[in-house]
This record gives structure tokens, C-alpha cells and sequence, in this order.
């Protein structure tokens, strides 16, 4: 594979949404770390506006940390702190528009203002969230819920899972 630094434009959401997915697909591997990795790197280099992203991974019924991209950040939340603990606990999406206005919230970059968290189900089964945090508010709307839905939802089906985590 050969990676490429064309931006992809965001002006015209919908468009820019399915040339991601379709790049999405196009690196994913049989193996859930190469993937946690890649995906992590591509939404970095293609959403603007954004300061981390990654994901944490639901070990023992805590998560923790896994791949991502942005400054170093908490390692273990428990489900139901913080919002990526929400998003675990109630197997739903948080799209937080302010940050301050979340109770419990988690700092970890202060940067952050707003934040989308997406729950990873496999079976009923909550393997992780995918975590995105902005330097603005209200970064995300339904558009970007609705595809980032998608592109957890591709990791979860194309990658091969370890026991430990299903
Ligand atoms: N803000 C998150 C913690 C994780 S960091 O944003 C990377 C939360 O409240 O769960």
C-alpha cells in the first residue's frame, strides 16, 4: 500500500465521508491491532479541526488505552466515567458539543473542547470505544455520527478478534 498525503475535501461532508470509508476499506487487515493503528493514523491525517483521536480497548471491564494519535492520555477509564466510560456503559454514541458542560468529564488534553465517542459492539458485547476530541465546539454533528458509525462499524466486521476482548 502506498500512502498518500492528499487531503480529502471536507467542505461537502457526505462526499468527503464516503472517499474516507472507501480508504477505510481499503487498508483494513485480517489483525484488530493493524487496524486500530491504521485507522487511527488515517482519521487523524483526514478530519481537520481535531486533536486526538484513538481507541480504548475494554480489558477486564476497564478500558484502557490503545492506538492512537495525539498527545499522551489517560490510560484506564472505568465504564460509566468520563465520556468515554458513557458511551461504554450505555453501548450508545456521545456527541458532546461542550466538554465543560459534560458532567465527569475527563480531561486528558486540555485542548479539547468538544467530543464524539463511539461504542464498539460486537454480539452485544462492548470491545472499546473510538474516541475524537476537537480544539473547537461543536465539532461534530449527525453527519459525522452517522459515518464514523460506519467506519467503527467496518473495523468491528473486517477484523478478526481476540478472545480476551469478545
Ligand atoms: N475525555 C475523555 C477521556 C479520554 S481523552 O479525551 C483522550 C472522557 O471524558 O472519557
Amino acid at each position: 500500500m502506498e500512502s498518500t498525503r492528499i487531503a480529502i475535501d471536507y467542505s461537502n461532508k457526505e462526499k468527503f465521508y464516503k472517499e474516507l470509508l472507501s480508504e477505510v476499506t481499503g487498508v483494513l487487515e485480517p489483525e484488530w491491532f493493524v487496524n486500530l493503528a491504521n485507522i487511527s493514523a488515517l482519521l487523524n491525517q483526514h478530519l481537520p479541526q481535531i486533536n486526538w483521536v484513538g481507541f480504548y480497548l475494554n480489558h477486564n471491564g476497564e478500558l484502557l488505552l490503545s492506538s492512537f494519535q495525539g498527545l499522551p492520555a489517560c490510560t484506564r477509564i472505568a465504564f460509566g466515567k468520563g465520556v468515554c466510560g458513557t458511551a461504554a456503559a450505555t453501548q450508545t454514541t456521545q456527541l458532546v458539543a461542550d466538554v465543560d458542560q459534560f458532567p465527569g468529564h475527563i480531561v486528558c488534553d486540555s485542548a479539547s473542547k468538544s467530543e464524539i465517542v463511539i461504542p464498539m459492539i460486537k454480539d452485544g458485547k462492548v470491545l472499546g470505544v473510538l474516541d475524537i476530541d476537537a480544539p473547537v465546539l461543536n465539532r461534530f454533528d449527525h453527519v459525522d455520527q452517522k459515518y464514523l458509525e460506519q467506519v467503527v462499524a467496518l473495523i468491528l466486521s473486517k477484523s478478526i478478534w481476540p478472545n480476551s476482548l469478545i
